[in-house]
């Protein structure tokens, strides 16, 4: 293999400020044409979200169960629900959101412009947004914002649905628990441990309070789970 930098170039690629510099120097007009390409919010902007929007929605039956309430979306200081019950896009009415997410306007408005599709990878990997929640982390919500499209919403729903529990059990500890874990189907003969009455998937580390069987590691993924004794 031929290296096209020498030792003294990797070296000042990641121990000097300057290439930095450089380097966003060279990149600042790509940065100008991207900014100079981002559209401003159009006047219908919620009608565009509901036409896209709210058809994926009646199709995501595990995401939408999997959220279970509101998301308020703030496209700049104009508040959005993505109601994930009623399964629709609205303006907010002042209701309580465990879960909030909120970009500039002409961001959303770039986003919408150009149908994308992932939203991981077209807005929040650039950390250009806010996000609070209340309660645990839920994937859920990232994963519709991820899937927005009808190929993508049914092929996410149809994972969901070859994950599910496929009724095996295992006995750990004292406990009768499914053998798969909830979140990605770790065997969890070899991957669980128990503490206390905590199970700890070590696959990952979600962990299970197992007397409720309720997921202390993100909302849903319930764990089917019993005493043996
Ligand atoms: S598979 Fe068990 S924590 Fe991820």
């Amino acid at each position: 293999m031929t290296h096209p930098h020498s030792s003294e170039q990797i070296r000042s690629i990641f121990e000097e400020e300057e290439y930095l510099r450089a380097y966003a120097e060279r990149r600042r007009p790509d940065m100008a044409r991207e900014r100079a390409s981002w559209s401003s919010p159009p006047p219908n902007l919620l009608e565009q979200l509901k036409a896209w929007w709210e058809p994926l929605l009646a199709r995501a039956d595990r995401i939408c169960s999997g959220v279970g309430g509101p998301v308020r979306l703030d496209v700049g200081d104009h508040p959005l629900v993505v109601d994930f019950t009623a399964r629709q896009v609205r303006d907010y009415q002042g209701e309580n959101c465990r879960y909030r997410l909120s970009a500039r306007a002409a961001l959303i408005a770039t986003n919408v412009a150009r149908r994308e599709i992932d939203w991981s990878n077209s807005l929040f990997l650039s950390l250009r947004f806010s996000a609070s929640r209340v309660g645990p982390y839920n994937e859920f919500v990232y994963t519709f914002f991820t899937c927005l499209s009808i190929q993508r919403i049914d092929y996410v729903e149809n994972w969901y649905a070859a994950r599910d529990d496929d009724g095996q059990d295992i006995l750990l500890d004292g406990w009768r628990v499914q053998k798969r874990c909830p979140h990605l189907r770790a065997d969890l003969a070899r991957f669980g441990s128990i503490e206390g009455t905590t199970l700890n998937c070590q696959m990952h580390g979600w962990r299970f309070d197992l007397a409720s069987g309720r997921c202390l590691t993100s909302a849903g993924h319930q764990l089917r789970a019993s005493p043996t004794r």
